[in-house]
């Protein structure tokens, strides 16, 4: 199995290049925001409890997000890999997803989205989202032919409540105490790519990494 961990700030692009790897090598694609949205949505338990949490741009507590990253983790859909978007996003997600990936003996490695803090704000704040396929879109960089409805499925396009600019300013300051770290605890491990360039450039530097380090992994059509 081969796990392929998306790192980076709110914005950076994680979520845009994560369904792109997915579709290039038919891995899973796992986001736990996107997870956690869904469970919002539908007023599960779990969504219940990370609403508020969500709202704030704090995280979930990590015993509510392991368990739902282990349930799909446990899932038939990963067959060959994932692409992880959203996790870890402390010292403690990391080393219990290390725990599972020696159990699994998987293959990993992990892509840092170097990204500067311009570009997170210009980015998030033109972000649309379907919200029927989860589709992403900017305003700007990469705009719908009809700025409210998703040029996939024609859903409706949306804005997240958490890309206002309260809660942006918090989600930094999140990131930069709790997940931050991660670079440390990751520093002989990690791959740093430069996101601040255009979506096509960022991905074939990611392609090129992954393509040199494991040339056993399985090409999508
Ligand atoms: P989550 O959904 O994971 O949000 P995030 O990490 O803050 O990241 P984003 O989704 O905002 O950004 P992204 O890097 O995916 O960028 P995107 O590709 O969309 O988490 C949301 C919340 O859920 C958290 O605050 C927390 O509460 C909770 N949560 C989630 N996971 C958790 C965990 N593990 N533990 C605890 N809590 C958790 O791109 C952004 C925009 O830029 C888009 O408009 C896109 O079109 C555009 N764009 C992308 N790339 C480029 C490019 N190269 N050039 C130009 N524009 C680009």
């Amino acid at each position: 199995m081969i796990t392929i961990i998306l790192l980076g700030p709110p914005g950076a692009g994680k979520g845009t290049q994560a369904k792109d790897l997915a579709k290039e090598f038919q891995f899973l694609h796992i986001s736990t925001g996107d997870l956690l949205r869904e469970n919002v949505k539908r007023n599960s338990p779990l969504g219940l409890k990370a609403k508020e949490f969500m709202e704030h741009g704090e995280l979930v507590p990590d015993k509510l997000v392991d368990e739902m990253l282990l349930e799909k983790l446990n899932s038939p859909q990963v067959n060959n890999g994932f692409v992880l978007d959203g996790y870890p996003r402390n010292v403690s997600q990391a080393k219990f997803l290390d725990n599972f990936l020696k159990q699994n003996n998987s293959k990993s490695f992990i892509l840092y989205l170097d990204t500067s803090e311009d570009t997170i704000i210009e980015r998030l704040s033109g972000r649309r989202i379907c919200s029927n396929c989860q589709a992403i879109y900017h305003l700007k960089n990469m705009p719908p032919k009809n700025p409210l409805y998703c040029d996939i499925c024609g859903g409706r396009l949306y804005q997240r409540s958490d890309d206002r600019e309260e809660t942006i300013k918090n989600r930094l300051l999140v990131y930069i105490k709790e997940t931050a770290p991660l670079l440390e605890y990751y520093k002989d491990r990690l791959v740093r790519i430069n996101a601040n360039d255009d979506k096509d450039i960022v991905f074939g530097n990611m392609l090129k990494v992954i393509k040199n380090d494991y040339s056993e992994i399985p090409r999508g059509n």
